[in-house]
């Protein structure tokens, strides 16, 4: 045996072994080669038979045999493993990348989002406040007078500084007339605090859209309109819109205004309480003292207001039975809004 020889069966092994179209081909061929009784093992033992010059480089390649054969056979294997050709220095690319994890929009966002988004159609633009409000923004501005219960601790969280978690949305009103001359037109959306006992129907946190606006000759029909398209854009083109006369002490005259109830269509059922309407928002036409406080002269001006509570939209646009489920950030709850 000379080195020519095992250079010869050097090409022959690495031949075979590209060739092997199978797993079973590809373990023949290491049977054949490198298995105990294979030829390699053959070669290996009579190499001591050489001559010593002759037997170094018979080694070499025997050497290199064994190696380069041993790569196709265990690259074969990785390749059949993956399922496919992409095995790249035991990194497999055919797999699934790994997805981070994404978070889903909360029902009370996706609400804010579509109601700004409707009436942003129709020119409102969003306006903002702070949480902590002042007695005077949140109440006296309002034409709600000291007397009025709603300023009672029991309602509202007063803060040592004599300042409040503002128990509405409507104390944006008064900041964005103190500072835009008319016309106007907003909404703002936010969150808003009393001190009610947590039910399935209430929280101490809450959110509401406001919305106001103001202009030369703003009547009672516009509101109803503006609503009315709201409604639909909200709820689907069957909604049918109510308004019944109410009281707020910064709007005159001043209404309620419901929805008809989505699930049974107005007949009446559970989520109703029988009477077929839902009340979705109070509002009405802005009171000239509320436009004396910021400035407005109520005899040029006049405008409406609205205000609403989101948790209530999102209740029954998405059919959520208890409030708390809006709070409590059960993954399972949000993940259906996925
Ligand atoms: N702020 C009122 C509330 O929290 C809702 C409301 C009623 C807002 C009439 C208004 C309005 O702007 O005009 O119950």
């Amino acid at each position: 045996m000379k080195s020519g020889d095992i250079e010869q069966l050097k090409r022959e092994a690495l031949a075979e072994a590209t060739a092997a179209s199978s797993p079973e081909d590809m373990e023949r061929v290491r049977i054949k080669y490198l298995s105990r009784k294979g030829l390699l093992s053959g070669i290996m033992k009579e190499l001591k038979t050489l001559a010593p010059d002759e037997r170094a480089s018979a080694g070499r390649i025997a050497n290199e045999l064994k190696h380069e054969l041993s790569v196709i056979i265990e690259s074969g294997s990785t390749k059949r493993e993956s399922g496919s050709g992409a095995a790249v220095a035991g990194h497999d690319l055919t797999l699934p990348g790994r997805w981070p994890a994404l978070g889903t929009m909360h029902p009370i966002s996706m609400v804010i989002n579509e109601v700004v988004r409707i009436l942003g159609k129709i020119g409102f633009t969003v306006a903002e406040g702070p949480d902590i409000e002042t007695k005077y923004r949140n109440f006296e501005a309002l034409n709600t007078p000291d007397h009025h219960p709603s300023l009672d601790a029991r309602d509202t969280f007063w803060l040592e500084s004599g300042e409040l978690l503002r128990t509405q949305t409507s104390p944006v009103q008064i900041r964005v007339m103190e500072n835009c001359r008319p016309p106007v037109r907003i909404i703002t959306p936010g969150r808003c605090y009393r001190r009610d006992t947590t039910d399935a129907t209430h929280s101490a946190n809450f959110h509401q859209i406001e919305g106001l606006y103001v202009d030369t000759s703003v009547s009672l029909a516009d509101l109803k309109g503006t609503l009315s398209y709201l409604a639909q854009e909200l709820m689907g083109p069957n909604v049918g819109v109510r308004f019944r006369p109410h009281f707020f002490p910064f709007t005159e005259p001043s209404v309620e205004c419901d929805f008809s109830c989505h699930v049974c269509n107005g007949r009446g059922c559970a989520v109703c309480k029988q009477s077929g309407w839902i009340e979705i928002a109070g509002a009405g036409m802005v009171d000239p003292r509320v436009f004396r406080k910021v400035g407005y002269d109520s005899s040029m001006v006049s405008g409406y207001a609205f205000g609403m509570g989101v948790e209530r939209i999102a209740m029954i646009k998405y059919g959520i039975r208890d409030i708390r489920m809006l709070y409590e950030n059960d993954l399972r709850f949000l993940r259906e809004f996925a």
